[in-house]
C-alpha cells in the first residue's frame, strides 16, 4: 500500500461540496467530501486530513505580468529546479507577503550599487525573452533609465522611505505585510527585482493545510467529510481568499478538480475505549466537525454513555450547521444534550462558556462520574476562555479551591487521565 504524505499527497477529488450557511448569512462554511477511491487511506473519527492546494491561476498570471516575467524562466526552488510558472503555483505561497521577502529588497535598497547592477541584468533577461518590461533601451548612458525609474540609492526613490519606515519596526513591517501580497509589494519594490529568482527567494513555502475530519469511516465509507470555514477579504480593492479555503470553495470542482491529499492521525484526540463513558463536547464555529466524526462513531458503535454538545456561531438562522442530523440523533437518543450559544441573535452576545457556565452543576456531575471534555475551534480565544470557565466549574461545584481546581483540571484530567482533550487552531 502507498505510504500517502506530504511529500507524496493521494490524488483525490469531491464527491460533494456545498455550503452549509443558511441563506443571509454573512459566513461561508462548506461541507466537502473527498473520495477515498482505492487509495488504501484510512482514518479513525478524530483525525485531520492533510490537504496540499494550490494558487489560483489569475493570481500567477497577474503576479507574472506585474514582475515582467514571462513564467518559462527556471528557477532554483526547495524542490529542485522548475519553471517559475510552476513555482509561484505549487512551491510557494503567493497570496501573502513573507517578511524574509520584504527583508531581502530591504538589504538590497541598502546596498544601491548591487542594485543598478541587477537593474541591468533585468533588461536583458526581457529582452531574451521577447517580453518588453520598460520603455527603456538599456543603453547605460547617463540619462538612459527606464520611465518609472526612481534614483535607486538616493533618497528620491519612495522605496528607501517605504522602507527605512519599516526597518527594525517589526509592528510596522507586520501591518505592510497584512494587507498585502507580492503583487501589492511588486508596485513598492518591483523595480529592484531583476530576476525570476530574486522574485521567489525569501517567499514562503506552499505548505498543506490540515482540516479536522468531519466523519467516521465507518458511518461513511470510502469518504473523507471536512466541515470548511472560507477565509475571504478585500485589501487594497482586490478580493482575496485564503490560499487552501479558497482553493476548495473556488476551484475544486466535484469529480473534476484532483486534490493532494493525506492524512494527519491523532494519538491523543480520541474516543473513551470504554463505550459506556459520558463524553462532553465543545465545538463552536468549525470546531463542530469532530463532533460530527465522534456522534457517527458513537451511533454506529451502539456507545451506551451519554454524548452532550455545546456549539454556537453566529446566528441560528445562518449558521445551524448540521441541524438535521443532531435533530436525528437528538430523537435517537444518541444526543443526550445539545446546548447552543448564538453569539449575534440577541443584544448580547452567548457564547459556548455561557452555556457550560449555566449547567455548570450538571457538568461537573458528568465529570465527577469520569466524563471525557472535548474542545475543538479556535485556540486564541474561545479554548483560553473554555478552559478558564471548566476550572471555575471544577471549583465551584466540585467544591475545590481555586489551586485544586487547576490542578485538577490541568494535571489530573489533562495529563494523567487524559480525558480533557483539544484540537485548537
Ligand atoms: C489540527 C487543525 C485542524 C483544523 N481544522 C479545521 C477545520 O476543521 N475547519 C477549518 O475551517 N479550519 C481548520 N483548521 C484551520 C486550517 O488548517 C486553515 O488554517 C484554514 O482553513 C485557513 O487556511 P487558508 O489556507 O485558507 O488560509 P491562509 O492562506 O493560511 O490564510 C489564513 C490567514 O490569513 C490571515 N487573514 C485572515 N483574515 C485576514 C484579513 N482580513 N486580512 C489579512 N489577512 C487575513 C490570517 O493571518 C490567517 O491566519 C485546522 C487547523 C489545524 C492546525
Ligand atoms: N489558523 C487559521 O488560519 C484559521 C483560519 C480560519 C479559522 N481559524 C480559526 O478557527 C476559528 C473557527 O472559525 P469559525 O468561523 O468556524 O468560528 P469562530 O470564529 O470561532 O466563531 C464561532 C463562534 O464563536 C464565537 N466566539 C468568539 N469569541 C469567542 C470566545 N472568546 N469564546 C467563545 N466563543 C467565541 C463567535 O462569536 P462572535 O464572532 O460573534 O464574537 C461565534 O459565535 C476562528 O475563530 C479562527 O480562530 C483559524
Amino acid at each position: 500500500m502507498t505510504d500517502w504524505s506530504a511529500k507524496n499527497p493521494y490524488s483525490s477529488n469531491l464527491t460533494q461540496n456545498f455550503v452549509l450557511n443558511g441563506e443571509g448569512s454573512g459566513k461561508e462554511t462548506r461541507h466537502v467530501v473527498f473520495d477515498l477511491a482505492s487509495s488504501g487511506l484510512e482514518y479513525k473519527a478524530g483525525d485531520a486530513l492533510g490537504v496540499v492546494p494550490v494558487s489560483p491561476s489569475k493570481l500567477v498570471e497577474d503576479l507574472l505580468a506585474a514582475s515582467g516575467f514571462s513564467g518559462s524562466e527556471v528557477v532554483d526552488t526547495h524542490m529542485g529546479d522548475m519553471e517559475l510558472r510552476q513555482a509561484l503555483t505549487s512551491a510557494y505561497e503567493i497570496h501573502r507577503l513573507s517578511k524574509k521577502w520584504v527583508r531581502n529588497l530591504g538589504e538590497r535598497l541598502e546596498a544601491p550599487e548591487e542594485i543598478s547592477i541587477r537593474l541591468v541584468s533585468r533588461t536583458r533577461t526581457s529582452t531574451n525573452d521577447d517580453t518588453v518590461l520598460l520603455d527603456w533601451s538599456g543603453s547605460g548612458l547617463e540619462g538612459d533609465v527606464p520611465s518609472e525609474y526612481h534614483e535607486i540609492g538616493s533618497v528620491a526613490d519612495p522605496a528607501i522611505d517605504l522602507w527605512n519606515g519599516m526597518n527594525g519596526d517589526d509592528s510596522k513591517l507586520e501591518d505592510y505585510i497584512w494587507s498585502r501580497d507580492y503583487i501589492d509589494a511588486i508596485s513598492d519594490f518591483g523595480h529592484i527585482i531583476s530576476t525570476p529568482q530574486q522574485l521567489v527567494d525569501g517567499m514562503d513555502r506552499l505548505k498543506p493545510r490540515l482540516y479536522s475530519i468531519a466523519s467516521s469511516p465507518d458511518y461513511e465509507p470510502g469518504t473523507v467529510h471536512l466541515t470548511v470555514g472560507i477565509v475571504r477579504y478585500n485589501h487594497h480593492d482586490r478580493d482575496r481568499t485564503g490560499l487552501a479555503t479558497g482553493f476548495l470553495a473556488d476551484r475544486c470542482k466535484v469529480v473534476e478538480t484532483d486534490i493532494g491529499v493525506f492524512m494527519s492521525p491523532t494519538r491523543s484526540f480520541i474516543l473513551p475505549k470504554d463505550l459506556s463513558t459520558d463524553i462532553i463536547m465543545v465545538g463552536p464555529g468549525t470546531g463542530i466537525a469532530p463532533f460530527r466524526a465522534f456522534l457517527q462513531q458513537r451511533d454506529i458503535d451502539g456507545a451506551t454513555g451519554r454524548n452532550w454538545l455545546f456549539f454556537g456561531d453566529w446566528t441560528e438562522s445562518g449558521e445551524n450547521y448540521y441541524k438535521e442530523e443532531m435533530d436525528d440523533w437528538k430523537e435517537r437518543g444518541i444526543l443526550t444534550k445539545h446546548d447552543l450559544a448564538w453569539s449575534r441573535d440577541g443584544s448580547e452576545k452567548v457564547y459556548v462558556q455561557h452555556l457550560m457556565k449555566k449547567h455548570g452543576e450538571e457538568i461537573w456531575a458528568w465529570i465527577d462520574g469520569g466524563a471525557y471534555f472535548y474542545v475543538c475551534g479556535d485556540k486564541s480565544r474561545m479554548a483560553k476562555d473554555v478552559h478558564k470557565t471548566l476550572i471555575g466549574i471544577c471549583g465551584e461545584h466540585g467544591g475545590m479551591s481555586e489551586e485544586d481546581a487547576h490542578e485538577f483540571v490541568e494535571t489530573r484530567m489533562m495529563r494523567t487521565e487524559k480525558r480533557y482533550l483539544r484540537d485548537v487552531y
